[in-house]
This record gives structure tokens, sequence and C-alpha cells, in this order.
């Protein structure tokens, strides 16, 4: 059957009205329970339905025998039962009606079943049903409060769509995004991309409102020429951050044993990726980096860069990774140099890195920050700022908080504290007022140079 309303029928995978978890298990701590039990208590607004043929009730919901027995239309299934049961199950499913199918189980494609692969597929296509896995830890998707996935609970809601082609690493990203305070729009988990890939989610979140920025983790895609046509439209409209294991020969021989994908030459990857506009990081580190701060700042309409810093140490280090990441620091005009120079010492440096000095103030802070977000031939600012007695981070974080909103023109700034806890405090503030911020001064400078890229890429930097 034709999967042209696959786009149509994703929706029912992030908008379902309706949930049947197939297997849910009486005994808690086993997968299929815990994944009816993150459904129930991160909210789910819809109707839950648990599957399994030998109990009555679990978690306070009534239990069915089988899906066909559930009294209403089932949107999405999710299916936690031994592999050689889910072709029944699947059939099942389709006989219902059900529009999606998320299947967890393991023991297909990855470790040799293709025959049993293949034909979970096939039920899946023979009845119109979209298929995720399988082979994977489930989904979340913030915006409908749904979490049908095994993976930490109180997944924060956010801009950033997450997908892993890893398991365990999905599961402990999602859990360093609590910890790190990241909002996620979705995360999902794709397994061994039997139906869907990464090209089919790239149409879905390129269109989601509630998606900003799109971050995968691959190991390898099936379909390359599929994701490139996708990925080029996409990224015109919105960033695709790509952390792409198995760069080293080894790595790659890893990827092809983990979820049986071709890994394919990594040239040839980094080759496409660029071509076709997608960022591609070296580690998830970088990626939430540069995800952080595309999900956030408006795109750049322009190359020139400034540094503000009260430390020249650290100017100096984010001058080298402005090199190093391809970001171009304006040469300081003379007029400019006036400008800046209100804000200083005599002994301070109006030049590019604008050094105000150890003994810069909050106000001559925001003096100059708001100088450089009402200055047109400034396009980017890289702010950062060095603890001292003299300053307060928390202060200063209030000062550069409200710059930032006083200032006429919307423009991107990254912001680098370097100091004790008070600094930590200070960033997390910034952060939750819609300024991104980095442990690093070079961390700073490579999220700032991958908006700049995108920027490029989808046309809001004008090349000459
Ligand atoms: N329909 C509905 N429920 C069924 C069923 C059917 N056809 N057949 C069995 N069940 C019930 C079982 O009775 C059991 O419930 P119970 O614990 O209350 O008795 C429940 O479904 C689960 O079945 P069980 O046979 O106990 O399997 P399991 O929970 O040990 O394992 C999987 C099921 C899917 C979790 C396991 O096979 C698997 O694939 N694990 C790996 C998952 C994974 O790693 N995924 C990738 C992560 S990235």
């Amino acid at each position: 059957m034709s999967q042209g309303s696959g786009e149509h029928q994703l929706k029912y995978m992030f908008y379902p009205k309706s949930v049947a978890v197939i297997g849910a298990s009486r005994k808690p701590g086993k997968i299929g329970h815990e994944i009816l039990r993150n459904l129930i208590e991160y909210g789910y607004p819809g109707k839950i339905y648990p599957v399994n043929p030998s109990a009555d009730e679990i978690l306070g919901l009534k239990c069915y025998k089988s899906v066909l027995e559930i009294p209403d239309e089932v949107d999405l299934a999710v299916i936690s039962v031994p592999a050689k049961f889910v072709p029944e199950v699947l059939e099942q499913c389709g006989k219902k009606g059900v529009k999606a199918v998320a299947v967890i189980s393991a023991g297909f494609g990855e470790i040799g079943n293709v025959d049993l692969e293949r034909k979970i597929v096939e039920i899946a296509r023979k009845y119109n049903m979209r298929l995720l896995g399988p082979n994977i830890f489930g989904l979340v998707y913030t915006p409908s409060k749904l979490n049908a996935s095994f993976g930490p609970r109180d997944v924060l809601p956010g801009n950033i769509a997450f997908i892993s082609q890893s398991g365990a690493l999905g599961i402990a990203l999602m859990g360093w995004t609590i910890l790190e305070e990241i909002g996620l729009s979705a995360v999902v988990s794709v397994g061994n991309k039997a139906d869907i890939e990464d090209a089919d989610l790239l149409e879905f979140f390129g269109k989601d409102e509630h998606t900003k920025v799109i971050l995968i983790y691959m190991e390898g895609v099936k379909d390359g020429r599929k994701f490139m046509k996708v990925a080029r439209e996409v990224s015109k409209r919105k960033p695709i951050v790509v952390i792409k294991a198995g760069r080293s020969e080894r790595g790659a021989k890893a990827a092809a044993s983990h979820t049986g994908s071709l890994a394919g030459s990594d040239r040839v990857y980094d080759a496409a990726f660029k071509q076709c506009g997608v960022l591609r990081a070296n580690n998830f580190e970088e990626a939430f980096d540069w995800a952080r701060a595309l999900a956030i700042l408006p795109p750049p309409s322009g190359e020139n860069v400034v540094i503000i810093t009260n430390g020249g140490g650290a100017g100096v280090l984010a001058t080298d990774a402005c090199e190093a990441y391809g970001l171009k620091l304006l040469e300081m005009p003379k007029d400019l140099e006036d400008k800046f120079r209100k804000y200083m010492p005599a002994f301070g440096s109006p030049h590019n890195p604008i050094d105000l000095t150890g003994q810069a103030s909050e106000e001559q802070y925001k003096g100059a920050l708001l100088e450089a977000l009402n200055e047109p031939r400034i396009h980017s600012i890289i702010l950062l700022y060095c603890q001292t007695i003299i300053t307060d981070p928390e202060a200063l974080a209030d000062a550069i908080i409200e710059a930032y909103t006083q200032a006429k023109v919307k423009k991107p700034i990254v912001v680098n504290f370097v100091g004790g806890v008070e600094c930590d405090r200070a960033m997390r503030k910034m952060e939750k007022a819609g300024i991104p911020t980095y442990p690093t001064p070079e961390r700073a400078v490579s999220a700032l140079a991958a908006l700049h890229r995108w920027a490029r890429y989808a046309g809001y930097i004008k090349q000459t």
C-alpha cells in the first residue's frame, strides 16, 4: 500500500487521541510496565489502554486481552512483547485500524533477523500503519504531554527535537537534558529504522510549530538520497544538527554491528551534510551547545562579531576560537572605538576584543552591551566575564538581561562566565531569560559559529 499519506500518519504518532500499550506488564521494573507508568505520570491527557491477556487492571487502568477488544479507536500502539509475537500483534493492530505503532522489542535486523524485520514492515504497510523501530526505547512529544518511553520521565518542554539511533545513549541524554535544564519538543528513538527513518521525521519536525531545531544522533542512513533531499529543504527553514558516529574506521564497524546500519565512508557523509546545510557536531556536548543557541537566538544578518570582556586572557582565547571556527571579528572603526571607550578606564581597550578590564562594573558592561546591540555594523556579540570581587555575577546577569530586553534590535549573543557557583547561578538565570550561556569561551564561540553557518546556508547572511 502507498506510503503517500505517511506524513499525515505521523501526526497520529505525535498527537494521538488514544494510546494502547501492548505488553503492559503487571510487574514494576519491566519495560511494558514502565512505559505505561510514564504515559500516566507524565500527564498524557488522552485515553490509555493497557493490553495484556493475563491481567484485568494495571496501574488502575482497565486492561484488555487484545487490541481488538478495545471499544474505541486507537491512534498509537506501543508494542512491548517479545519479537516473535510482534507480527501477530501487528496484524491485530492493522485489523483494529491503529494508525501508528512504536515497536520497542529488540531481536530483529540488529541481530540478523532481517526476515522478521521485513515481515513486520510488510504488515505495517499492508494496513497503512507507520512503524517506529523496532529496537527502540519509545518516543516523547512534550506538546502532547506524551511520554511513551521507558526513559526518564520529567523531560522538560522546549523546542529541540532529539532523534536518536542509539537506545542507551538516547536515554542517557534524556536524563542529561533534564539535569542541564534543556527543553525538548520531542525525543524519538528510531532504532533499526525499518519504516520511519530520519527523513520522515525531518519532514514532520520541519513543519512542526513546536520545534525550532532538529538534533539527530545517527550511525547511518538507510536512504541517503532521500535524506539529502529532505534535509536540503528543511535546513532552509530550521537548523539540523547531526552527530554522526563512526568517524573512524573502527567506529564505523562498531556502528554497523550496533544497529545494522551501513555506515558508509565518513568523508561522503561530511560532504553530503555540508551540501544540504546540516551542521555536523563532533559530540553530544557540542551538539546540544549548538542546539541551545540555534533554538533561542535570532539569526545574524551579517558576519561582524564583537567580543566584550573584562579579562584579556578570555578575550584572546575567544579570538583564537573565532579564527578556528570561522567567525569574522569586526575591524573596529574609529568612531565605534570612541563609543566603547566611554565604558572603560583609560587602560582598557576599545579594539575587538573590547576589554573593559578587571574593574568593569555591571553598568559599564550594560552600557557597552547596549552600544553593541544597537549598532547596525555589529551583527553578533560574544560576552565574556571572569569573576572578580568588583562585579557580582548575578547583578551582572540582571544587567545583561536588561540590556538584551531593552535593545531596539534583536541580535545573537552568547555568554560565558568563568568562576564559581555564583557564575553558575547567574548563567542559569540568563539561560531562562533566553540568553544562551557556556562554561568556556570556546564553547560559546563554537555555538555562535554554528548559528552563523546556518544563517549563511539559509540566506540570512548574504554571501558576497
Ligand atoms: N499481547 C499483550 N501482552 C502480552 C502478549 C500479547 N500478545 N504476550 C505477552 N504479553 C504480556 C506478558 O504476559 C507480560 O506481562 P506480565 O509481565 O504481566 O506477565 C508482558 O506482556 C511482557 O511480556 P514478556 O514475555 O514478559 O516480555 P518481557 O517484558 O520480558 O520483554 C520486551 C518484552 C519487548 C521488553 C523484550 O522482548 C525486549 O525486546 N527487550 C529489549 C527491548 C530493548 O532493548 N529495546 C531497545 C531499547 S533502545
